[in-house]
């Protein structure tokens, strides 16, 4: 390769902020391939905002001039203007939103717009710009759980009445209320809440101080900053600020995690509204048909809900490999945490966004639900727990209902049709009172337990999550207002 002389510089596009040190301009292919704009300029809003708050720091520490930072202030925010109006063209060739941003301030406002990168490297405020996005993002996804919350809760206050089988194995267990079998979920999503504002505490740590990696050599005030941008926080150690993206995978966990819990439901949802099941109606709104099969109603939201599950377990994966292998503290491979980050972030709004309103609109076939729970002997544990408190061993009572079972099994019976008589041969040690104990009712209503299905209990925990449900809105709420930018 020919070497360019002295200082001449065959740039023909936009020049480097880094191109003192270099003989040659960039090759086109590694400026296409090292660019990060086409999906980092998604940060653009954080990128202004850590700079304002930066420039309004160094003015305040006597590092610039206040008419300076002014200055910097107001063509930041005419550049956060052009953007949002459409009037801004990102260049690949000034590599990431940082430098498009900073360039495109030069060339506003002049040499004064060179002034703002003091004290600052790219590496801390990209690591900045990332925790403000995240920042939002997970109370936006908080928001959008607390709203599927409030669905699954009016959908389980409507069906504490209905009874259905409850499965272990996919086989029929015991009965249960639907109310309390939706609940489980509303458990599920409730964790994926907490997991979600524990996560907060980690991303509000504010990282501008670090500078590349030891930490800025002017007299910078990082608390000044976190103030101004409402983190709680600074970075204790200049070289994990730098070079920490724990935050980022730990935000695709937690969506791994949402993703689980509404694949897990989508699948359940996709079983009960086949005809083998038929527990439950899809709305027409939220199904699609067949090109080919004129019949055909398919759940097909639920099916890709369940589908890019597997894409945002693939972006936490992405992001461990991604990290597990650098040294401290910056190294370029960081670049690629937001592809695989913004995919998780976008693919778990999607879903929160579509299935609080699908299961808003599901038709519970309670009917159905009932008479599939009166039959397959649901109250067989009821019959050996009733043989327990006349004194049997649990075991012999378990083997006494069993065969109980077999003998309706070849009858073509169910327990709570045998007669005086065949109870007298099956189980003599029943009593009389044996019919009365094994309606599905009854059954239901003995789990009266703390967790357990019996309305009661059902009832007392709708009316914790009630509560719960608006102690995380006031937390919510007060976590924004504390992130709302005084800027
Ligand atoms: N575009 C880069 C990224 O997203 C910004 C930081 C670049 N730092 C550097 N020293 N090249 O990671």
């Amino acid at each position: 390769m020919k070497k360019a002389k002295g200082k001449q510089n065959r740039l023909e596009g936009p020049k480097k902020a880094w191109s003192g040190r270099f003989r040659e301009a960039t090759a086109p292919e590694v400026e296409r391939f090292t660019e990060s704009v086409s999906f980092d300029q998604r940060l653009y809003r954080q990128d202004i905002l850590g700079s304002i708050a930066h420039a309004r720091m160094l003015a305040h520490q006597g590092i610039l001039a206040a008419g300076e930072a002014e200055r910097i202030e107001q063509g930041l925010k005419e550049i956060a203007e052009e953007i949002e109006t459409g009037r801004f063209r990102f260049r690949s060739q000034l590599e990431d939103v940082h430098m498009n941003i900073e360039a495109r301030l030069i060339e506003k406002i002049g040499d004064v717009g060179g002034k703002l990168h003091t004290a600052r490297s790219r590496n801390d405020q990209v690591a900045l710009d990332m925790r403000l996005y995240l920042r939002e993002v997970v109370d936006e996804v908080r928001g959008q759980l607390l709203g599927l919350h409030d669905v699954l809760l009016d959908r389980a206050e409507e069906t504490v009445e209905v009874l259905l089988p409850g499965y272990t194995h996919l086989q029929k267990a015991q009965p249960v209320r639907l109310a309390h079998h939706l609940m489980a979920y509303y458990q599920m999503f409730a964790r994926d809440e907490q997991r979600l504002s524990q996560l907060r505490e980690r991303v509000d740590v504010m990282p501008l101080g670090a500078g590349a990696i030891a930490g800025s050599g002017y007299p910078v005030n990082p608390s000044f900053v976190a103030k101004l941008l409402g983190f709680s926080r600074v970075a204790p150690n200049s070289m994990d600020a730098v070079s920490d993206r724990d935050f980022a995978i730990e935000f695709c966990y937690a969506a791994s995690m949402i993703l689980l819990h509404l694949s897990r439901w989508s699948e359940e949802l996709i079983l009960w509204s086949s005809e083998a099941f038929g527990f439950v109606t899809l709305a027409d709104a939220f199904c699609t048909g067949s090109s080919m099969m004129p019949q055909k109603k398919n759940p097909d939201v639920l099916e890709l809900v369940r589908g890019k599950a597997g894409g945002v377990y693939g972006d936490l994966q992405a992001l461990l490999v991604l990290m597990k292998g650098l040294p401290l503290t910056y190294q370029r491979d960081m670049q690629e945490d937001k592809v695989p980050l913004f995919h998780a972030v976008d693919t778990v709004a999607a879903c929160l966004s579509v299935f609080p309103v699908l299961l808003r609109s599901v038709h519970f076939e309670a009917g159905r639900m009932r008479l599939e729970a009166e039959q397959g002997f649901l109250n067989a544990t009821d019959l050996a727990d009733h043989l327990v408190r006349q004194g049997i061993p649990f075991r012999r009572a378990h083997a006494v209902a069993g065969r109980a079972v077999r003998y309706c099994l070849d009858k073509d019976k169910k327990l709570e049709d045998l007669t005086r008589r065949e109870w007298e041969r099956l189980a003599p040690d029943a009593g009389p009172g044996v019919e009365r104990i094994l309606g599905i009712e009854k059954v239901v209503e003995a789990r009266n337990i703390p967790g357990g299905t019996a309305k009661r209990q059902v009832l007392r925990q709708l009316r914790r999550a009630r509560a719960e449900l608006q102690k995380r809105r006031g937390r919510l709420e007060k976590d924004k207002e504390k992130s709302a930018l005084g800027l």
